[in-house]
């Protein structure tokens, strides 16, 4: 903790963050397996909900397919290369469960396991420290073909693939992060939509975020078991939730989101039950009787560190009857609502400036959320495990040098402003671990194909060729210094 003495008092008072991160601060870059890799029928890979997905017309924008992708499953050496050169600590992927086992559950597919093999090795070679997620949203097809997360078999499935992965990539993963961000896979996979398997069902989400639940405790449980000194974690995209006024009904509807989007993963899994209020919010859509007997001792595991997505904030109110309720989340694209139960809570459109998302920057509510999450679990490590932007990128022609460039600057400003939030909340008393920017390089957006960009790298479709932005030569200088560089410190100029 970065603390000042008072001489007077002998009490100690935040000092404020002077732009300079500890020493053994991580530095990392982070990207997701569907979203990069491309060889989608290579390898033995067998195909998961997004292959399917992606090929149901208007499911993605362009009728984007990750087929090819950043095609980094062939010049992965050539991105190991990149991260060497950024300067990074760590580097956080995930593995395709669907490439190491096609069916989701029976026999692993040994090139798949290989791949990964290969390039935790050389990671490792490099001195880059692997943070490893064993889900980020790719489902085997053959698991949804039996349910999906509704199923509570797929917890089981999830667990044993886990365990298959410890015992064959063992300490060669620094730290095993089970689950990317289950509220999207639960909410926007099962109710609205828009996601993988892109099921309209609400009841269906609910029994999806017990099962995701249950399949971190049982997953964290199988890989201590293999490797009893393994670190393991989990990923949320944690909600920080505005008021639309400060009228009690709209501080009711943040309750309420808070509530879904929220304390239903930090209860189950930190502190061992569901809130009483999600369940009666609820109570008209389920009756959670998915949940067993025995259940909430499994998804309360102790953690070695807690990993936090943030990008922008969230203004909601109590719809007051009038009108239509307004719908402004940004990953909101059809009819159907993320929000089960909830039709009476407006998402309201934020104040700017806002990135080629629509998503508003607000870098506050990132010191806000590691300063909550630090006083309410008070001991448990963080790491911000994505953060980052989409803008619109030009690439240019430097005369000078004679190489191609991105000036990214909106992006650079926005890491710079979110890294020193983060500097902000470790000068609080938060203690957070590590930083990994979203992302390495332009890759599939999911429902937003390739058409939004949060790469430190561009990259161009199709050719798959690689241009550093100026957001990269920002970021090395970053990790290689550990102190905050200003904006105009982004060029090739070290
Ligand atoms: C997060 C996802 C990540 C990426 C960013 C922009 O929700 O975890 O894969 O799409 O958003």
């Amino acid at each position: 903790m970065s603390t000042t003495e008072s001489r007077a008092t002998g009490v100690e008072t935040p000092a404020p963050f002077a732009g300079t991160f500890p020493d053994d601060f991580l530095w990392g870059t982070a990207t997701a397996a569907y979203q990069i890799e491309g060889a989608a029928a290579e390898g033995g890979r067998g195909p998961s909900i997004w292959d399917t997905l992606s090929r149901v017309p208007g499911a993605v924008q362009g009728g984007d397919t990750g087929d090819v992708a950043c095609d980094h499953y062939h010049r992965w050496a050539e991105d190991v290369d990149h991260l060497d050169r950024l300067g990074v600590g760590g580097y956080r992927l995930s593995i395709s469960w669907s490439r190491v086992q096609p069916g989701g559950s029976g026999p692993l597919n040994p090139e798949g396991v290989e791949f990964y093999r290969t390039l935790l090795d050389a990671l490792r070679a490099r001195g880059i420290t692997p943070f490893v997620t064993l889900y980020h949203w790719d489902l085997p097809q053959e698991l949804e073909d039996a349910g999906g997360w509704t199923n509570r078999d797929t917890a089981y499935a999830f667990a044993e693939y886990a365990r298959a992965m410890a015992t064959e990539l063992g300490d060669r993963v620094e730290v095993w992060t089970t689950l990317n961000e289950p509220w999207c896979s639960a909410y926007l996979g099962y109710a609205s939509g828009v996601h993988a398997p892109g099921r309209t069902e609400p009841a269906s989400a609910l029994a999806a975020v017990h099962h995701l639940n249950l399949a971190h405790g049982l997953a964290v449980q199988a890989i201590r078991e293999v490797l009893p000194d393994a670190r393991c974690s989990i990923t949320l995209n944690l909600h920080v939730l505005r008021a639309a006024t400060g009228s009690e009904a709209d501080a009711d509807a943040v309750r309420q989101i808070d509530g879904l989007a929220n304390r239903v993963f930090l209860g189950p899994l930190l502190d061992g039950a569901y809130p009483a209020d999600v369940l009666a919010d609820t109570a008209s859509v389920s009756d959670w009787s998915f949940v067993l007997d025995g259940d909430l001792e499994i998804t309360r595991r102790p953690l070695d560190v807690l990993g936090v997505n943030y990008y922008s904030t969230t203004r909601v109110g109590r719809f007051s009857g009038e009108g239509q309720p307004v719908r402004a989340d940004g990953h909101k694209t059809t009819a159907a609502s993320p929000w089960v139960a909830a039709d009476d809570v407006e998402f309201l459109p934020q104040p700017g400036p806002h990135t080629a998302m629509g998503w508003n920057v607000e870098p506050a509510g990132l010191t806000e959320l590691l300063l909550d999450l630090h006083r309410a679990y008070p001991g448990l490590p963080l790491a911000v495990t994505e953060n980052g932007a989409s803008f619109t990128d030009e690439v240019v022609e430097d005369p000078a040098l004679g190489i191609q460039r991105v000036h990214d600057l909106a992006r650079v400003a926005y890491l710079r402003d979110h890294v020193a939030a983060v500097g902000e909340a470790i000068a609080a008393g938060a203690d957070v671990r590590g930083y990994f920017a979203w992302s390495l390089m332009d890759n599939f957006e999911w429902a937003y194909g390739y058409s939004k960009r949060f790469g430190m790298l561009h990259v161009d479709y199709p050719t798959g060729e690689r241009t550093w932005k100026d957001s990269a030569y920002w970021y090395a200088r970053l990790a290689r210094s550990g102190r905050l560089p200003a904006v105009y410190e982004a060029g090739p100029q070290d």
